[in-house]
């Protein structure tokens, strides 16, 4: 009894110290690094990509790294972050060349919108976007734009505050989150005169279904449409305060999504944040005022041709 006693506490003692020598390894190295592969590009800044760019950026960017103090894109705390993951901080992407990104090629931009790999080797957790699914030519727009003298990006010499992530992020990056791969092919832009291939097209790319679907944990960020519960609803993103607004059901089910709805509530609701007869729409739904009426009835056409999901999901409680 006594020997058994014995093995029993070595065993523990070996479980221990390996528990504690996994933690500390992970919680030392931090966010893995990645090989950061050195893409020879080169895009060409014309005054069309830059306008192009700076729409997609606030569409895209602007709304985690602006910074209302200095109304550039120079990073800020971002309260949305679920707190378990550590305080994360958006950084400052403006031409500055200490602190923002002005010395970064068009390759490690490239790079890392795809991929999500930063240009020292580390990942980007999934409190960064990624673009794996943006045509090229709306990526080097993108690119252009954060290259130019435009004043969002203009360089502006705000320290960068470094995140400080939590054991779980560095955990989860370890065996949950992982980079996406460089695009094999071509990405062409979407057939704009098709409103269904626009629609999913801008449903893909604005993070519609990733926000819209049934967990951002059981999404499948490269095939869309294979996410759990495509578009039907009931994920649960926070607010700048940490509190839960569920989204709701975007797809044609008459009684629990938007079966019913007509195309002017759909874009007045999409890009002014307006609901008939409710109050607005709150954070993280953005109004999405930089899509043209014609951009967000597309959207609505696409809507409409995703298979229906029957989920009730009201909106959160009112304060
Ligand atoms: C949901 C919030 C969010 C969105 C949307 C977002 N970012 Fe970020 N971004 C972050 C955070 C947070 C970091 C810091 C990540 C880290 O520490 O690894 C970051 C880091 C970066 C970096 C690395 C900067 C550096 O100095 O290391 C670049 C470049 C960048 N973002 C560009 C963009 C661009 C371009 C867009 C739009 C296409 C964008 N981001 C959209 C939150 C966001
Ligand atoms: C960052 C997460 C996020 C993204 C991205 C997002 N939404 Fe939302 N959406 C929400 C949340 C949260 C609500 C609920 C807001 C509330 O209750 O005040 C919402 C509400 C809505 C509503 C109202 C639905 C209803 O039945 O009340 C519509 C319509 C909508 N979103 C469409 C879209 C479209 C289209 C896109 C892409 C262009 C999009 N959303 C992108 C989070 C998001």
């Amino acid at each position: 009894m006594k020997k058994f006693l014995k093995y029993l506490l070595i065993i523990i003692g070996i479980i221990v110290v390996i528990g504690i020598a996994g933690f500390s390894f992970i919680e030392i190295r931090g966010i893995p690094s990645y090989e950061v592969k050195k893409i020879d590009y080169k895009v060409d800044v014309t005054p069309e990509r830059v306008e192009r760019g700076k729409k997609l950026a606030l569409l895209l960017c602007a709304n985690c790294h602006k910074d209302n103090a200095t109304g550039k894109l120079t990073g800020r705390l971002m309260g949305e972050a679920p707190a378990e993951f550590g305080k994360i901080y958006s950084q400052n992407i403006t031409q500055d060349k200490q602190y923002g990104i002005g010395t970064w090629t068009d390759g490690e931009l490239l790079y890392l919108l795809r991929t999500g790999i930063k240009r020292d080797g580390k990942y980007a957790p999934p409190y960064m976007a990624k673009l794996p699914h943006m045509a090229d030519e709306d990526i080097n727009s993108v690119i252009a734009f954060l290259h130019s003298d435009d004043p969002l990006v203009a360089a502006n010499a705000t320290p960068d505050q470094p995140c400080d992530p939590a054991f779980l992020t560095k955990f989860l990056c370890l065996v949950a989150f992982k980079p996406f791969p460089m695009p094999e092919g071509k990405i062409a832009m979407p057939d704009t005169n098709n409103a269904k291939e626009l629609g999913k097209y801008l449903v893909f790319n604005l993070d519609c279904y990733a926000c819209h679907s049934a967990d951002y944990k059981t999404n499948d960020y490269l095939n869309p449409e294979k996410s759990v519960g495509y578009l039907g609803g009931g994920n649960k993103p926070l607010n700048e305060q940490g509190k839960v607004v569920v989204t709701q059901n975007l797809t044609p089910d008459e009684e629990t999504g938007i079966g019913k709805w007509t195309e002017d509530r759909f874009v007045n609701a999409v890009k002014n944040g307006m609901m008939e007869g409710q109050p607005a729409l709150r954070y993280p739904m953005i109004p999405f005022i930089y899509l043209t009426d014609r951009e967000a009835k597309s959207i609505y056409a696409y809507l409409r041709t995703v298979p229906a999901l029957k989920n009730n999901v009201p909106r959160s409680a009112f304060e």
